[in-house]
């Protein structure tokens, strides 16, 4: 795989996974409340019901895992469940808690009816994840002291917590702990109307002068996803002010987005590379993942989380049992000619 080091240390704009740039500013256009939450109805309505009996009943809210794409909201949405219920939020990922006594530690100092948050929960090893079970089931967790014949087991009940779980990856989750979460709920890409609603919120809060056009050229191509909308509000204002008078119109918005080499549907470099192959090196396709992200030197779990999701929610990419194919509609947004039906056996639309 070739890959320079300005690709490696230049993250992607459409990148959906936080990054330095970001900076504070996710977290000061991070919504605190479900009102003020723009998109994701179905999962906003049902949260407040079990938010409002939790806290009628004086209980913990059941544990809860939040799965789907990056960048669509899941940390943002497990400050604002602790907000509403009026109680602490623990931040922390799979991968940070590496020995079962780290998850001791952090189960322990927590106060009653707190939320523990754990991002990337399918990376958790084996060994945390069995100390999870009962805390979860039973809030207790057993702790083994000594070693060999003389080592014993005591249980230390935990105070009453909710665990809110995050994944891009539901899939990889073990049965026993996916079973233990009482509400399970999928996030979905934002729309461009949802999408024009948070850019014009954030440009209010950053005192960025942004039209309503402005704001849905912006939209569009900010691939489903809030965390790229905001990331392109920045880099646009850029433009705006050393092009313009400072505010973001539909115009200079335009101009920024293609000289940052994003198309008018949100695709770029990378998303049309990986369909020209399929088209260009497959024949439209199926071909396998991992032959595809080698064919263009690009992450296996780059290809499947950052641009199969949002290029399927277009209806350009297929994915079979046999692999990728690229749809009619991506050979005709690339210019490419169909293939007549009887110079391809593979195509499948
Ligand atoms: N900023 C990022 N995501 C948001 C959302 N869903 N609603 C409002 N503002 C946001």
């Amino acid at each position: 795989m070739i890959q320079t080091e300005d690709m490696e240390f230049a993250p992607r704009v459409i990148s959906p996974e936080l990054n330095q740039e970001d900076g504070d500013s996710e977290i000061t256009l991070r919504p605190q409340t479900l009102n003020e939450y723009i998109g994701q109805d179905k999962v906003k309505e049902n949260l407040a019901i079990y938010i409002e009996a939790a806290k009628r009943r004086g209980e913990p809210l059941d544990h809860v895992l939040l799965y789907g794409p990056p960048g669509l909201g899941k940390t943002t949405l497990s400050s604002i469940i602790a907000h509403e219920l009026g109680v602490n939020l623990r931040i922390t990922t799979g991968p940070a808690i590496e020995r079962p006594g780290d998850l001791v530690s952090l189960l322990t100092s927590l106060s009653d009816n707190d939320v523990l948050f754990i991002d990337e929960i399918h990376r958790l090893s084996r060994a945390v994840e069995e100390i999870l079970y009962p805390a979860l089931e039973d809030r207790v967790i057993d702790i083994i002291i000594g070693k060999g014949p003389s080592a014993r087991s005591i249980r230390m009940d935990l105070k009453p917590f909710t665990l809110i779980g995050a994944t891009t990856r539901a899939g990889q989750l073990s049965a026993p702990l996916r079973d233990r979460f009482g509400v399970i709920q999928r996030l979905e890409l934002y729309s461009k109307e949802q999408l024009t609603d948070i850019i014009r919120r954030s440009a209010i809060i950053l005192g960025i002068p942004c039209t309503t056009d402005g704001a849905a050229e912006i939209a569009g191509r900010a691939r489903g996803t809030p965390r790229i909308a905001n990331r392109l509000l920045k880099r646009v204002r850029d433009f705006a002010d050393v092009m313009g008078n400072g505010q973001i119109t539909q115009q200079i918005a335009s101009i920024a987005l293609s000289r940052l080499e994003i198309d008018k549907l949100g695709l770029d470099s990378l998303d049309r590379r990986m369909l020209e192959m399929i088209i260009k090196g497959y024949g439209g396709g199926p071909v396998g993942l991992e032959t595809l992200a080698s064919a263009i030197g690009e992450e296996a779990v780059t290809i499947e989380d950052v641009c199969e999701p949002f290029l399927m929610q277009l209806g350009f990419l297929g994915r079979t049992p046999r692999g990728r194919c690229a749809t009619k509609l991506a050979y005709e947004h690339l210019g490419f000619r169909l293939p007549d039906s009887d110079d391809s056996g593979q195509m499948s639309f």
